[in-house]
């Protein structure tokens, strides 16, 4: 039996294309959902739009701090894993479920597989980095989206068990575009995601990018992570941010939704590790609104530009890059993520290495 364990909308999207891959290959699978994230519109409709059957269990774990979110997981995941031990465990990205998994599989010395291993954005404030260098060191096979996350693994000492197999987001992002019609007729938007924990945790840091967003001064669709919203209320910048003329706030949308906007969009504006990877997918260039390393590849490519929305310097260059930003064709389009059939090379070095 082959368990994987998620808990996060990424997750969701990152499994679908595994789970059918080794259904495919005739394997027996299970489903640990932690629970991290619950509403309807963060969990169910990605289970729902991407055929993959309901989770064999919910821990129902999420809230709270990092250290009781990643606890509660832990214990709920020891009881489990203990009574149904299963021969690999698959863990996916670098959120906090992704931590607990590797720490309780391994200490069951249960082998696990990490999707999406390798990315490292050289900072250990960010939340999100601690999960991925303790999840990569203690994982027995690797599975990497791009060239870097490879060298970073090599670098490591952890190049023996990694292989370059593509991103697993891109052959999502495939099965679902190719059902939804791609527009270059449409009209032409921004489209927003806004949730990162730098990025929602002060007053002057929220504000300052619905000044951004002010001072764009087009038509911003923004489906809002639940966490962005209880941000923006518990500092009293909810109603500010609704009155901004050209912002558009939505709930979080499904899958199908995402692929719809991203496909009409000329720029996405982000903080968000999946999305500005599927931007370089889509054909809307990216101002990703923190100032890390991630997917330099985009960013050498002028794909993807980093910005600090507190810095004005900084704004006044994200917003010429904005102003330049046109939808770009297909064959126009960056490559660094492989060619969507990450899932299928996945199953094969799996397979190669007896792990399944
Ligand atoms: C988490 C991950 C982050 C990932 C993101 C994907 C960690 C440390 N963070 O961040 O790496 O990029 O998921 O979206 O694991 N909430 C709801 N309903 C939900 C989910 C969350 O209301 O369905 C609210 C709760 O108030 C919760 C807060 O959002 O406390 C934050 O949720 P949490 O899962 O801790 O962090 P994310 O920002 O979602
Ligand atoms: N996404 C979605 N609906 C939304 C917002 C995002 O389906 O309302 C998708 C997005 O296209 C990407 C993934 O969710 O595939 C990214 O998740 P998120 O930004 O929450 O996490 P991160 O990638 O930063 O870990």
């Amino acid at each position: 039996m082959i368990t994987h364990i998620v808990g996060n909308r990424p997750q969701f999207i990152k499994l679908a294309p595994l789970y059918h891959e080794l259904a495919k290959a005739g394997c027996g699978q299970s489903i640990i959902h932690s629970g991290q994230h619950y509403d309807e519109n963060m969990s169910d409709v990605f289970f729902e739009e991407l055929g993959i059957p309901a989770p064999d269990v919910n821990l129902c774990a999420g809230g709270g701090s990092h250290a009781q979110m990643t606890a509660r997981i832990m214990v709920s995941l020891e009881e489990r894993l203990t009574a149904h031990k299963p021969e690999l465990v698959v863990l996916y990205g670098d959120t906090n479920t992704t931590l607990a998994g590797a720490v309780v599989a391994a200490k069951l010395c249960i082998p696990i597989a990490h999707v999406e291993a390798g990315p490292r954005v050289h900072k250990r404030e960010n939340p999100e980095e601690c999960n991925r260098i303790v999840t990569d060191h203690l994982s027995d096979i690797l599975f990497c989206p791009d060239a870097i996350s490879l060298q970073n693994l090599e670098r490591e000492g952890l190049g023996q068990a990694a292989y370059m197999t593509g991103d697993i987001m891109y052959d999502t992002y495939l099965t679902i575009a190719d059902s939804v019609q791609e527009s270059f007729s449409a009209e032409e938007v921004v489209v927003m995601t806004w949730h990162r924990q730098e990025n929602t945790c002060s007053r002057a840091r929220m504000e300052s990018i619905l000044n951004l967003v002010e001072r764009l001064g087009e038509r911003v669709i923004c489906p809002m992570h639940p966490r962005t919203r209880k941000c923006l209320a518990e500092y009293g910048l909810l109603e500010r941010a609704e009155g901004i003329p050209n912002f558009e706030i939505t709930e979080p949308v499904g899958y199908t939704e995402m692929v719809r906007l991203m496909n009409r969009a000329r720029l996405i504006l982000t903080d968000s590790g999946g999305l500005s990877k599927e931007s370089s997918f889509a054909g809307a260039k990216c101002l990703f609104m923190l100032e890390m390393d991630m997917w330099e590849d985009l960013v050498k490519d002028k794909w993807m530009h980093k910005f600090d929305p507190e810095r004005e310097e900084s704004v006044a260059e994200a917003l010429q890059f904005a102003r330049q930003a046109k939808r770009v064709p297909p064959a126009d389009r960056p490559r660094h993520y492989g060619d969507g059939h990450a899932a299928a090379k996945m199953v094969e070095k799996l397979r190669e290495r007896g792990l399944i």
